[in-house]
């Protein structure tokens, strides 16, 4: 495995690979690898005979409130996992690399990136879009993993290939839980053995909403006070939106047609730490 810092650098390797005909994957991090990236990884090495994995604390997707210094880099842990999870290049620039003092172009999402995790953190989607332009046009890839984890920053990226024309296939990964069914994340970390406990309640909405639409209960707007509930019954979590989107254009849902795909996406304040997780539902 080889460790890359210079753009250039790597730019070269990806256009020698495509020369030779290697299929290459690309899985875009921050670094602090955990389980999910790890699954991220094994996705791409199905399809991909060449791994790359990008570890970058990217600044411009941090709002101002977000503390981009303190976020974790374990880096020679996170190379060793790479290694382990069968990467063949790690590219890790530094922040200067990859924003020069000149730099002003940026990709704005559009409404897309407006609603939900947007509002709540401003400026957030146009920092994604702007570095996974950067990294898609670096890494050269054949296709792209990200996870459904976090499902608008995947709308977003979906939108932002076929709006700018970019060649590369966005593949989608599960959300990884853990036994008692909380999504894998960074942020778990901070949350003490009470938290954790408490934010079963996601998952145990997410799981409700599911029953209910096998019943079918097609009227969403019904769905949604009774998952409250549930994430209410946890008296530490406190629901900032619990919303069902219509997948393909993440827009607000209040009746379920059949044939089409709904996501319902929950973001929980859980003591001091903010959870997201989201469901895929096809009617
Ligand atoms: O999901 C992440 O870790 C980041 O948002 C990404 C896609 C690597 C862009 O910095």
């Amino acid at each position: 495995m080889q460790i890359i810092t210079d753009p250039l650098h790597m730019q070269a390797i990806a256009e020698k690979l495509r020369l030779n005909r290697q299929l290459i994957g690309v899985v875009m991090t921050m670094g602090a690898l955990h389980e999910g990236h790890l699954s991220l990884i094994n996705e791409a090495r199905k399809i991909a005979g060449t791994i790359i994995l990008t570890i970058f604390v990217n600044p411009k997707q941090f709002a101002p409130h977000e503390d981009f210094h303190r976020y974790p880099r374990p880096f020679e842990q996170d190379a060793a996992h790479a290694k382990a999870a069968g990467v063949d290049y790690v590219f890790a620039p530094p922040v200067e690399a990859v924003y020069s003092e000149n730099f002003q172009t940026t990709v704005h999402p559009g409404p897309l990136g407006e609603q939900f995790e947007g509002k709540q953190r401003p400026g957030h989607f146009s920092g994604v879009a702007t570095i996974v332009t950067k990294l898609l046009q670096i890494t050269r890839p054949h296709i792209a993993v990200f996870g459904e984890k976090d499902a608008q920053q995947l709308a977003v990226i979906k939108r932002l290939v076929k709006d700018l024309n970019i060649d590369v296939q966005i593949i989608e990964a599960p959300i990884i839980r853990d036994e008692n069914g909380l999504a894998i994340s960074s942020r778990n970390i901070y949350l003490s053995a009470k938290e954790r406990d408490a934010a079963t309640v996601l998952y145990k909405g997410l799981c409700h909403a599911e029953r209910r639409i096998a019943e079918p209960c097609l009227d969403l707007d019904t769905i949604v006070p009774e998952v409250e509930t549930i994430i209410k019954s946890s008296l530490s979590c406190r629901p900032e939106y619990i919303c069902f989107v219509d997948d393909e254009t993440f827009q607000p849902a209040s009746k379920a047609e059949k044939g089409k795909t709904y996501r319902l996406l929950l973001a929980v304040q859980t003591g001091t730490v903010r959870l997201i997780d989201n469901r895929k539902f096809m009617v």
